[in-house]
């Protein structure tokens, strides 16, 4: 990942403010997503496998040509790119994604949406993380979504659903289909105007244990503006910043609003 200068300013922020090991924590919910979830440090079963995937991707010498969706690519300045490159450069990292394994097991949620499948690395941690769980992933690029497709079957996991379509079109359909929905995981398109077009959105299929979790707050202005929005909306009654992602829970017996900053290492 390319860091720039706005991502700096607001890292230094991060680094003197956030709360660590979840010490000065107040709120009991929030402290128990400390414990269980953020510095919970179990080595969970399936993480043993899911590295060793991600390490046969990092070697993937195959080249993919993959067209621009939306806010484009500070990383990459060409059409085509080797898997490995996107392992490298283009996904979560390893902790990052086992952060999303531990949440999402740790809220028991089924369904589950994430906006942006690249390789589906990630969205095979979010399936193996509750095997009860429907995970759909969306994915503008075929090439993406083939390979993804490809892994996911290759890993039998049996409860991935991979749409390819672009996101306007994609998400309010999977929506529609939905009753409600548990996990939201926005890692694509990051404008201001499409991540809060998201977040409204799936708002209308949010319920009291419901998480959103948006990716890259601090990737552009227009990203830490979009969650400046997200955290003060009515509706959000906790929200989590943990530098590269901003989670917002909607417990309705939180009655005091709780903003959060955490220290967490990536
Ligand atoms: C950062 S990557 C996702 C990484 C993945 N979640 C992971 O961690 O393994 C973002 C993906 O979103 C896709 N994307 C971006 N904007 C999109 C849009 N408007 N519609 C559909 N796909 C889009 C890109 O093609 C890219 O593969």
């Amino acid at each position: 990942m390319t860091i720039n200068i706005h991502q700096i300013k607001h890292f230094i922020g991060h680094f003197i403010l956030a709360k660590r090991n979840g010490h000065g924590i107040h709120s009991p919910f929030a402290y128990q997503l400390c414990e269980e979830v953020f510095y919970n440090h179990n080595q969970f079963y399936d993480f043993k496998s899911l590295n060793s995937i991600r390490n046969g991707l990092l070697a993937n010498q195959t080249k993919l040509s993959i067209e621009d969706f939306g806010a484009g690519s500070k990383t990459f300045k060409t059409n085509t790119r080797t898997i490995k490159d996107i392992a490298s450069k283009g996904i979560s990292s390893r902790k990052q994604s086992e952060l999303l394994y531990k949440l999402l097991n740790f809220l028991k949620c089924k369904n589950v949406i994430e906006l942006g499948t690249a390789l589906g690395l990630n969205t095979l941690y979010l399936a193996l993380a509750n095997k009860k769980a429907q995970v759909i992933s969306i994915e503008g690029s075929s090439e993406l979504y083939n390979f993804a497709q490809q892994l996911s079957k290759k890993n039998n996991t049996g409860n991935i659903h991979f749409t390819n379509n672009v996101f306007d079109k994609a998400l309010p359909e999977t929506l529609t289909s939905l009753n409600e929905l548990d996990f939201l995981y926005v890692d694509g398109n990051h404008t201001y105007e499409a991540t809060l077009n998201y977040f409204h959105q799936a708002l209308k299929k949010k319920h009291n244990n419901s998480v959103f979790i948006f990716d890259d707050i601090y990737w552009s202005k227009g990203m830490t503006k979009a969650w400046q929005e997200i955290k003060k909306h009515p509706s959000v009654r906790l929200s989590i910043d943990s530098f590269y992602f901003g989670m917002v829970f909607f417990k309705e017996e939180l009655k005091e609003k709780v903003d959060l900053k955490l220290f967490l290492h990536y």
